[in-house]
């Protein structure tokens, strides 16, 4: 049974039995901070489960596209290794929100593999959790499973999604592939062989376990299963390792066509075949290679399917190729990867090209090192010059290592790893330390959404770090009040400054940042003092705040014209909002063109003219989710999150905490300044709203102004004027040439003059001024005809450089050649040359010498024609 056929029978038996078929969620956990990937079937009803999130269905099935390669559940290092470990597998699961549970679920599973897939009961194995009497019963005594093919145990059926999170007791079903295979049944001794695979895992979820380790009870017990796919398929195909079965089969092909390897044993196919698929669904995801989180992983994997390659000998790219194959196999389950086939394969190509510069160089490095060894250990140091300069992630020489059955030390590559960081620390700029406890409770209760001006009661002061009475007049410290309509920088908008003040004393604020959920004021006390205690009038400087306003308006109308634009792919990946600019770095492979950014400009505008009012709605994460609110990747989120609206029919809807404009047409027009590349897939617009889009355009205009003035024309003749003036220099460039080598030539003739004559030949040897190759080469030609018997070196010095020409007319060639006589001159000028008997070239490098040097044909010419 072809594995798409089996995915398709799991959908039509769940959703027989009352089941809704849900999509497979991305791989980027949505709203998780906790978590790197989604690694299983149920993150995406986390927090159904956990009673926080209403679906319309109580049953669901999903096939869910699982990556292992990070966090609580990683399986890199494995694959390759093993006949069943994946970075990125398919699972099957089940799902019940309050609605069956063990019984039904039991039953569910057993008959659809029994009935439905038909695998013979004899060679299916239970385990339960050791105290789940009620599921051993169920198994036992309904479904009539012999009591000697059931065991009980204690962690492996205990199901986590992470460190925190719902969980349960579960209870696993194996398929035992007999006798003839070695291995024991789940929980003896040797149940690590191969003989029993664990195949389903049916999690009956009744717990969330806390920070601090507590568990407390869900709302409504619930059922959580998971099947992998190709371990399934393995199954039904009769195949002993996943890598058999016809999805892996099919890739394996492709990477031995791409990479030459002919023998289907070497490991290296399987990793790479692995790899491919969940770097691809990384990608489509949104995530891409970088040195952090997430991307850092998708980095890791990449790499080491690189590695891989050029381990069965392939040095140049190859990887991106193996996209096409992918999408032949699950391009139909997963529309979005086919969607995205040529940005995926853009975005390894360029991985591909970036690692294959340095990975030759570091494979020597690490071939010296492992040659170098005393012992079979490979040191901390190594494996962190690997890494930093040659762009090797640990794993990636842990896998070799591991080929070469080779320890590493990887507590000294953390060493090296945490000095780096340090050193990086202490190069960075003071801020003040996250680690400061400002022991205050509570937070500042910002003002500053509607209001600039408020009045707060000074309630903390700090000088440095330490916590002080008061500020004097002259001292630098920082404010705290309960409330403030300060802006706080987060979230790309810088924080505001303005002034506070009372009766006594005035006091300049330069910024203001948060810690702590307190706003922390950067002061400067002008007059009079501050003290515990203190009433203030806080007033933000009002135009640069508004500024700043018009900017983060801007920036989301800009991010939704450059999805619609560019398209869905484009991801935020920073910004920066100040009173005078905004900019915005965002996932694109290639560079915008000039009528995309035109585009784009014109899109905002658009939507500043509409003049729409802007709406912030405060609500639940999974509402604003379910609206279609865009939330950053990997951004953590309150439960309850502010959502801003803006534009016609809803144009941009972001999850924001900044401080925005009331309507669209305050923003008054933005220009788009600059494009460009930050890093690899990486690009920057920076763009200027309200009154600096118009100073922007007003500089533009002074210039033409300018431009029309040196021109002596109307603006809009400058193109033509413009092009005629460079026609004209060219022209004119031209005439200089041929006046050059008239004047040239004329002075060259005046030069027969003073020819010295020596046996009836005459001999020149004179410097051209002005004179390129050509020239000497047609003076000497003019004059050799006017001298008739003649011997003659004519050199010119250009740009530091010594030109030589010599000639010697035909008559004289028995006894001067030359060739012989330019390398005389030349020699002497830090050059050489050569050519014909009656004509020859040279250069030299030295010019100051060129006088003497001329001043020498005489003699050695009288020598030659005694
Ligand atoms: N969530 C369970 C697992 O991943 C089904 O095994």
């Amino acid at each position: 049974m072809k594995t798409s056929e089996i995915r398709r029978r799991f959908f039509d038996y769940f959703v027989k039995e009352g089941h809704t078929l849900v999509d497979s969620s991305p791989l980027v956990p949505g709203n998780d901070p906790t978590l790197l990937f989604t690694n299983a079937g149920m993150v995406q009803f986390k927090d159904v489960f956990l009673g926080k999130d209403k679906r319309p269905y109580s049953r669901a099935v999903t096939s869910q596209r699982c990556v292992r390669a990070g966090g609580k559940h990683n399986d890199l290092e494995n694959v390759g290794y093993t006949a069943r470990h994946h970075t990125f597998f398919e699972m099957l699961g089940n799902f019940s929100f309050g609605d069956y549970f063990k019984r039904d679920a039991i039953r569910f599973a057993w008959t659809f593999l029994t009935e439905e897939l038909g695998l013979p009961k004899e060679r299916l194995w239970v385990t339960v959790y050791h105290e789940d009497d009620e599921a051993a019963d169920i198994w036992i005594n309904e479904i009539g499973v012999p009591a000697d093919r059931l065991s009980r145990l204690i962690d492996d059926n205990f199901w986590m999604m992470g460190d925190t999170g719902p969980c349960g007791p579960s209870s696993e079903i194996f398929y035992d592939h007999g006798p003839e295979v070695p291995g024991g049944p789940p929980g003896s001794p040797d149940d690590d062989l191969d003989r029993y695979i664990e195949i389903w895992n049916l999690v009956f979820m009744q717990y969330d376990q806390l920070d601090d380790g507590t568990r407390v009870p869900l709302p409504n017990p619930s059922i959580d299963t998971g099947m992998g796919l190709e371990r399934l398929a393995a199954v039904l195909q009769q195949v002993h390792s996943n890598y058999e079965i016809d999805l892996f089969q099919n890739l394996i092909k492709a990477v031995m066509a791409e990479t030459g390897c002919t023998d289907v044993e070497n490991r290296s196919l399987r990793v790479i075949a692995d790899h491919i698929r969940s770097c691809a669904f990384l990608i489509v995801d949104g995530v891409l290679p970088s040195n952090e989180g997430r991307g850092y992983v998708l980095r890791r994997i990449m790499r080491r399917a690189i590695r891989h390659g050029y381990k069965l000998g392939k040095e140049d790219t190859f990887f991106h190729k193996l996209v096409d194959a992918l999408v032949d196999e699950m391009g139909e389950a997963y529309p979005e990867l086919a969607n995205l086939q040529d940005h995926v394969k853009k975005v390894v190509l360029l991985e591909e090209e970036q690692f294959a510069r340095t990975l030759d160089n570091g494979m020597q490095v690490l071939e010296d090192g492992i040659a170098a060894l005393d012992s079979n250990t490979l040191p901390g140091e190594l494996i962190f010059r690997l890494y930093d300069t040659y762009g090797f992630p640990a794993d990636l020489t842990a896998d070799v290592a591991r080929e070469r059955n080779l320890e590493i030390d990887l507590e000294g590559f953390e060493e090296h790893m945490e000095a780096q960081r340090e050193r990086a620390r202490s190069a960075s700029k003071f801020r003040m330390s996250k680690d400061v406890d400002l022991g205050l409770d509570g937070q500042t209760d910002f003002l500053g959404y509607d209001a600039l001006v408020a009045e707060g009661e000074v309630i903390a002061l700090l000088k440095g770090e330490e916590r002080v009475d008061s500020l004097n007049a002259g001292d630098s410290g920082i404010v705290i009040l309960d409330r403030t309509p300060f802006y706080a920088e987060s979230g790309g908008q810088v924080g505001d400054h303005g002034v506070m003040s009372n009766n006594d004393s005035e006091i300049a604020v330069d910024d203001c940042t948060k810690l702590q959920g307190h706003h922390l004021h950067q002061v400067r006390v002008r007059n009079g003092a501050v003290k515990i205690g203190d009433r203030l009038t806080a007033t933000v400087a009002r135009e640069e705040r508004e500024n700043t306003m018009r900017h983060h308006s801007a920036t989301h109308l800009l991010h939704a014209a450059l999805r619609e634009i560019l398209g869905e792919h484009v991801q935020q990946k920073g910004s920066l909002v100040t009173y005078d600019k905004l900019r915005f770095d965002f996932s694109n492979l290639e560079a915008v063109t000039g009528e995309q950014l035109r585009a784009i400009e014109n899109r905002v505008n658009e939507q500043i003219l509409a003049n729409t009012p802007v709406t912030t709605e405060l609500m639940d994460i999974d509402s604003a989710k379910a609206k279609g609110a865009m939330a950053l990747f990997g951004e953590k989120y309150d439960s309850e999150v502010r959502v801003l609206t803006m534009g016609k029919d809803g144009f941009s809807m972001e999850l924001c905490g900044g401080t925005h404009v009331n309507r669209t047409g305050d923003i008054g027009l933005l220009r788009i300044v600059a494009e460009g590349g930050i890093a690899s897939g990486v690009r920057r617009i920076e763009a200027v709203a309200g009154p600096y889009a118009l100073a922007a355009v007003h500089q533009q205009d002074d210039r033409l102004a300018k431009l029309s003035g040196l021109f002596k024309c109307a603006p809009d003749q400058l193109l033509d004027r413009a092009q005629q003036a460079q026609q004209r220099t060219r022209e004119l460039e031209k005439t200089v040439e041929q006046l050059k080598s008239k004047l040239a030539s004329s002075a060259g003739s005046d030069l027969a003059a003073s020819a010295q004559t020596v046996n009836g030949v005459k001999v020149l040897a004179a410097e051209l001024e002005g004179a390129d190759a050509k020239t000497l080469r047609t003076t000497m030609d003019q004059l050799k005809d006017k001298l008739q018997s003649a011997v003659i070196v004519l050199a010119a010095v250009n740009d530091g450089k010594v030109q030589l020409a010599a000639g010697v007319t035909k008559d004289q060639t028995a006894k001067v050649k030359a060739g012989e006589l330019v390398n005389f001159v030349a020699g002497q000028v830090g050059g050489k040359g050569g050519g014909k008997p009656d004509m020859a070239m040279a250069g030299g490098s030295e010019p100051g010498k060129l006088g003497e040097a001329l001043a020498s044909v005489q003699g050695w010419a009288e020598d030659k024609l005694a």
